[in-house]
């Protein structure tokens, strides 16, 4: 069985699919996405499906896309920022590489704006993301083998601080 060299975790916006694709680059290796591969193997958009079918179906069919990518991809695999809510989802993660993109609330307020088209985040964006940080911070900080924080940095700084710290 192979696995991937690294494994990106971290919220929506923080940039998992860009650096995913400059890491690797830098590594000389294939970049996997599991919304990605969902959304090919479903034929329908993640909204669609969170409309059509539920978050917990949704979160079922991710569980599914991450061990099937964990057992074909290597190289650099990215997981949508809900991933790691569910715990089968982050046992998975046992013994992997994983690499978990941080920001702030400020900046996660910056980056999306305050008029955002998001369902999780269309109400009051301040609010929803300091709820959603601290629902998931520790869930990610229990899959990750490696924090890099991305408030202020460029995504080929942090391509680069991934690198160092890796
Ligand atoms: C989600 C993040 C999204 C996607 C879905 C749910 C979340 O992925 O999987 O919309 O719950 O945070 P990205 O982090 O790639 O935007």
């Amino acid at each position: 069985m192979s696995a991937p060299l690294i494994v990106l975790v971290g919220p929506m916006g923080v940039g998992k699919s860009t650096v995913g694709q400059l890491l690797a680059e830098r590594l000389g290796t294939g970049y996997r996405d599991t919304d990605a591969d969902i959304v090919a193997a479903q034929g329908r958009t993640i909204a669609e499906i969170f409309v059509d079918d539920g978050e917990s179906a949704f979160r079922a069919l991710e569980k599914e896309a991450v061990r099937t990518a964990l057992a074909e991809h290597e190289g650099v695999l990215a997981l949508g920022g809900g991933a790691i809510l569910d715990a089968d989802t982050r046992g998975l993660l046992a013994g992997q590489q994983v690499v978990y993109l941080s920001m702030d609330v400020e900046e996660a307020v910056r980056r999306t704006g305050l008029n955002t088209a998001r369902p999780l985040l269309a109400v009051n964006p301040r609010k929803q993301w300091r709820e959603l940080m601290e629902a998931r911070r520790h869930l990610y900080e229990e899959v990750a083998t490696v924090v890099v924080a991305t408030d202020g940095r460029t995504p080929e700084e942090v391509t680069r601080a991934a690198l160092d710290a890796l």
